[in-house]
């Protein structure tokens, strides 16, 4: 089997997705959940974009240690530089130089000759080379670069010594077919081909960057970048989960296979959707909830004979498994860890009884605990963030005919509770407007968005914002058995992670003076 390298760019290129905005703290979970999926190389980040770029890359990069950790850079000097700075203290560190190749870039974007590109990006590796030895090379737009012009580009990288060359579909515009055909061109006319890894990064615009990852694979590739979930710009990026699972289910076809931990997939897909606020879609491949649902009697039938019939792949394969033991408001600690190791989790003491606290608030409102609730409230706490505001108690008056009221107690620091009341033109709306005026925040409502956790009229409801305040923005999450609580929970979240910010970008301020 040959092994394809996995280039995770969650943190990067998914982290680019509209709408979306991880903070250091939760970057650092999903780089920590992305080391246990067992990726080969993570992009942490383009450092030069911000302060708070580079300073969440770096915390990535020291944190996490078996992985090549990877900051994106321009053909620039002071990027190069900034990458520099951003990756001290990785174990494996490696920087991702890019510059536009096609002649659409070429002419609007760059305004340069083919020559000048080619010395662009000649002279941005050599000085990259004198600080890192590990050096990852991308055309972009590639996908629409002449053929000639990219093994002259191609040939310029391996003369200078990088590691990994990756030739991007940037805009997701090319065919299977045709993007393998690069693939097949560049091995058969750039000398020293093998001296480099080939990469595969394809955005999903037409729905065809799976196909075309794995058309790349077929035609020599030796890496394929990705996303968790495929986030990322536009339509995203590939999918990591179904080329580790296409490789994985058919494997006597591609002969080649990813060294990820799958059983690890399902928990890091939900991580990413719960921190980015992306919900994947219920017939996503390999991770949306009905992907191993069967609904119609004749596919249940034949699951009932025979599983193949209509399972090409396991639930368990990606870690999903029902756990046999059922809580509810009698279980106690002991059923209840054991519960959780059952699920993989293994929390300290410390989280565990925080955890069993919450479990048992819970299984008070709701008769029976699924492992869905369960994943939910042990994951609301995996990312920590400082509470300035802490949310006591909520009065809603509602009536269709009324105007809706709240009323709101918050607590500030030490400091004695904050007492408020407004109207709205909904109960989260005067929700809202109670919050704002008790905290005296200013904040603009960016994104709101809601789901349902588990099944059932008693289901937890879990509430996604993104708060906005002069260009800064910040996302906060809510879960609940009631909606309205849900929605001001991650209301007073947002609020806390926006003054995490604020306070970050005032020392750097005051730093710079
Ligand atoms: O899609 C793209 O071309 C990129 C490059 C920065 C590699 O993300
Ligand atoms: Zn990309």
């Amino acid at each position: 089997m040959r092994k394809i390298y996995v280039f995770d760019t969650t943190l990067r290129d998914g982290e680019q997705s509209p709408g979306v905005n991880l903070n250091t703290r939760e970057k650092l979970e999903i780089a920590y959940q992305l080391e246990k999926l067992g990726i080969d190389r993570m992009e942490a980040g383009f450092p030069a974009a911000s302060p708070g770029d580079l300073a969440a890359v770096n915390a990535v990069a020291k944190a996490v240690k078996n992985v090549t950790v990877i900051g994106l850079s321009r053909s620039k000097e002071h990027d190069i530089d900034a990458v520099r700075e951003a990756l001290i203290g990785a174990q494996d560190p490696c920087i991702h130089i890019f510059l536009a190749t096609s002649p659409i870039h070429r002419k609007h974007k760059l305004k340069m000759e083919k020559h000048e590109v080619l010395e662009t990006a000649q002279s941005a590796l050599r000085y990259a080379k004198k600080y890192f030895s590990k050096i990852e090379f991308s055309l972009e737009d590639a996908g629409r670069t002449e053929l000639d012009f990219m093994v002259e580009m191609v040939s310029m990288a391996v003369g200078e010594g990088v590691k990994v060359v990756n030739i991007p579909d940037t805009v997701g515009y090319l065919n299977p077919s045709e993007y393998g055909a690069i693939f097949r061109h560049l091995k058969e006319n750039v000398p020293d081909i093998e001296k480099v890894q080939l990469s595969a990064h394809c955005h999903n615009d037409l729905g065809m960057a799976t196909a075309n990852t794995l058309a790349a694979i077929q035609n020599g590739a030796d890496q394929i970048e990705g996303t968790i979930n495929g986030i990322g710009e536009r339509a995203g990026n590939t999918a990591i989960e179904e080329i580790a699972m296409a490789l994985e289910t058919r494997q006597e076809f591609f002969g080649a296979k990813t060294s990820l931990n799958l059983s690890e997939i399902s928990r890091t897909s939900r991580l990413v959707s719960k921190l980015t606020g992306m919900v994947v879609p219920g017939n996503k491949a390999i991770v949306g909830a009905n992907a191993f649902a069967h609904e119609s009697g004749i596919h249940q039938d034949g699951m009932l004979k025979e599983k193949t019939t209509y399972e090409i792949m396991t639930p368990e394969t990606i870690g999903l498994k029902e756990s046999k033991l059922v809580l509810g408001k009698h279980s106690g600690r002991h059923a209840f860890r054991e519960k959780l190791l059952d699920m993989g989790y293994e929390l300290d003491e410390q989280e565990l009884n925080q955890a069993f606290a919450r479990f048992k608030e819970l299984a008070d409102k709701k008769k029976e605990v699924s492992d869905d609730d369960i994943m939910a409230l042990v994951e609301e706490k995996l990312v920590d963030t400082p509470e300035v505001y802490k949310l006591e108690t909520i009065y809603v008056t509602y009536g269709n005919r009324s105007v809706p009221t709240a009323k709101v107690r918050i607590i500030k620091g030490q400091e004695q509770g904050l007492e408020e009341e407004a109207e709205g033109n909904g109960s989260v709306d005067a929700i809202y407007n109670a919050v704002d005026k008790a905290t005296g925040e200013e904040v603009t409502l960016s994104d709101y968005s809601i789901k349902s956790v588990s099944r059932g009229k008693d289901a937890q409801g879990e509430v996604h914002v993104v708060l906005t305040q002069n260009d800064v923005s910040a996302q906060g999450r809510g879960l609940s058995t009631d909606i309205l609580e849900a929605s001001a929970r991650a209301y007073v979240d947002a609020l806390n992670q926006l003054i995490e910010k604020r306070k970050t970008f005032s020392k750097r301020e005051r730093a710079s003076l």
